[in-house]
């Protein structure tokens, strides 16, 4: 299975797919992309030799207009959002229907939607004194965040001090529950059924 991720950050999640044991022989990542012209993503993928493309108007930029062809011409099977901070354009939603998937890091719908990424996401669930927090993967719309969801887990943290403990823990859950959906997926195990997310194991 063909994936492209996209990355906007230190590409954390990007590695835990690229290393991941589950995931060997089973998929290839033909493209790693970003709003960003560097990232440490970009740096991970160019250790694992794994083409970098930027999304943009400049010369030598792949534009958001021409994505989804540039997508189809690579064969793309699944598109991975990794902490890629945009919004997808509405026609590659359209065209990859059921086949974009996003990690966030919250158990949504809570704490999710524009400008919820990052510590942002962590501070908010510190902040409203929530008992257990954790990772989410969902198939992606037209929205931020809004797309239905694939698979969960949480993690208690009434014992944190602060967003950053939260976010170390979330960020563990993120590592695993990634590459485990991906392998669903790519094992055709991922159904919907009256709009739900249905795992055959
Ligand atoms: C992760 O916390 C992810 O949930 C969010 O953005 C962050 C990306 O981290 N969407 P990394 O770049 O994968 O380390």
């Amino acid at each position: 299975m063909n994936l492209a991720v996209f990355v906007s950050g230190r590409g954390s999640n990007l590695l835990s797919i690229l290393q991941s044991r589950e995931l060997a022989g089973l998929i290839e990542i033909k493209a790693v992309i970003s709003n960003k012209i560097e990232c440490g993503a970009f740096e991970i993928a160019k250790n694992y030799s794994v083409p970098i493309y930027s999304l943009g108007d400049k010369d030598g930029l792949i534009s958001y207009k021409d994505l989804s062809t540039f997508l189809s011409q690579l064969n793309i099977d699944l598109i991975v959002l990794a902490g890629f901070l945009k919004l997808i354009p509405d026609n590659v939603v359209r065209n990859f229907k059921g086949k974009i998937i996003n990690i966030h890091p919250a158990l949504l719908p809570s704490f999710g939607g524009k400008g919820m990424y990052g510590m942002n996401v962590h501070k908010a669930v510190y902040n409203s004194s929530a008992k257990v927090s954790g990772a989410s993967v969902h198939f992606v719309d037209e929205a931020y965040d809004t797309g239905t969801i694939i698979a969960q887990e949480c993690v208690d943290i009434r014992d944190v001090r602060s967003p950053e403990e939260i976010a170390e823990r979330v960020l563990r859950i993120e590592h695993r529950i990634l590459p485990s959906v991906i392998k669903m997926i790519a094992e055709n195990k991922v159904r919907m059924v009256h709009n739900r997310i249905e795992v055959s194991e």
